[in-house]
């Protein structure tokens, strides 16, 4: 039989073929480097390709025997390939579809409650454990209430210090929550025991102060009451709001609805009292407005001043909470920097 260069070439490189290409794929541990060799046998240019393409060049009676054994080959490299791929795609976690199941879920981006929402929420709560009740009022306000029922008159000077947003001669958008006062007041008897949150608005602007911030009011009305309950409750509140070793002092103090009146400062947060930059070097820190419900003020609602007494106070929420996370710019709550936001 001829054995011309042609066929010995031909036959021998289907052999070496065969030989060297299953080492090659026992020897990878790569999907990549299977495709890579599937490719270099089995490709348009591939040497398997090559080889079957060259049997054209056979005895005619050599080539059904060659032409099967290279398709055989070729079947068995292609089924070789395949299931080595897919035995790695499952130790590597990635499934026929390129799906990395290994790979941890992707997280769904949740919401959160403002900071400011947050705090308020958390003084509402100590308040409302404490037996007050949630009372709301308007944050576009008259004169009256917002003024004249607490015992603030037209051209007052104490009304100098609230930097008024007028809306019209008897409209104002609130300066603080204690209209919501008069309002509760004249709408129950006692005995009272109410918190308000709330917006309130001042035209002012600095790195204390936005035209817009948060203010809780808080009213208890019955017979008896004394600056004894006054400072119970708010010591309480203080205690649970910051913690147990916080001490605080009441500091007389003027308001027109309220007498006598005090602000409450408590011991600086950040130097426990040595003085820093915080407190101004002093210490203390200035927390909230109080006093005993001054009797003009029972009079505008109608209550009798013999029978019944009653304290009230208010305080800003973005202040409190600047002081519990040492935040020193109020108007980072309100730029909506969701840097700043996510951190509550
Ligand atoms: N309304 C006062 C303020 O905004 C605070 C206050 C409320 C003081 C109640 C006394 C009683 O400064």
């Amino acid at each position: 039989m001829y054995c011309g260069g042609v066929l010995q070439n031909c036959m021998s490189r289907i052999d070496e073929i065969e030989k060297e290409v299953f080492d090659r794929i026992e020897q990878t541990a790569s999907v990549d480097d299977l495709e890579q060799i599937s490719v270099e046998y089995l490709g348009r240019k591939g040497f398997l390709t090559g080889a079957l393409r060259d049997i054209s060049s056979l005895p005619k009676e050599d080539r059904p025997v060659e032409g099967q054994k290279a398709n055989a080959l070729k079947i068995k490299i292609k089924a070789v390939i395949e299931e080595k791929t897919a035995r790695l795609q499952q130790i590597c976690g990635t499934d026929s579809f390129g799906i990395d199941v290994t790979l941890p879920g992707r997280k769904i981006s949740c919401g959160s409650l403002h900071p400011i929402t947050q705090v308020a929420k958390e003084i509402s709560d100590i308040f409302l454990r404490l037996g007050f009740d949630i009372a709301e009022s308007p944050e576009v306000e008259t004169d009256y209430y917002n003024f004249e029922a607490l015992n603030i008159p037209k051209y007052h000077p104490a009304r100098d210090m609230q930097d008024t947003f007028y809306v019209s001669e008897n409209i104002v958008l609130r300066t603080h929550t204690s209209p919501s006062q008069p309002r509760v007041m004249e709408k129950t008897q006692p005995p009272v025991r109410i918190i308000s949150p709330g917006k309130v608005f001042r035209c002012d602007s600095d790195i204390t102060h936005t035209p817009m911030f948060h203010q809780v009011e808080g009213l208890m009305v019955d017979k008896n009451i004394s600056f004894g309950d006054l400072k119970g409750i708010l010591t309480t509140f203080i205690h649970q709001f910051f913690d147990k070793e916080t001490s605080l002092r009441f500091r007389p103090s003027f308001f027109p609805f309220t007498e006598p009146s005090a602000e409450v400062d408590i011991r600086c947060v950040m130097c426990k009292g040595k003085g820093c930059r915080i407190c101004s070097k002093t210490g203390w820190l200035e927390v909230l407005g109080s006093g005993m419900v001054h009797p003009a003020v029972f009079e505008n609602v109608g209550y009798d001043t013999d029978t019944y007494t009653g304290f009230a106070f208010g305080m800003g929420i973005e202040r409190l909470a600047m002081l519990k996370y040492g935040i020193d710019d109020i108007r980072k709550f309100f730029e909506n920097d969701i840097r700043f936001l996510g951190q509550f």
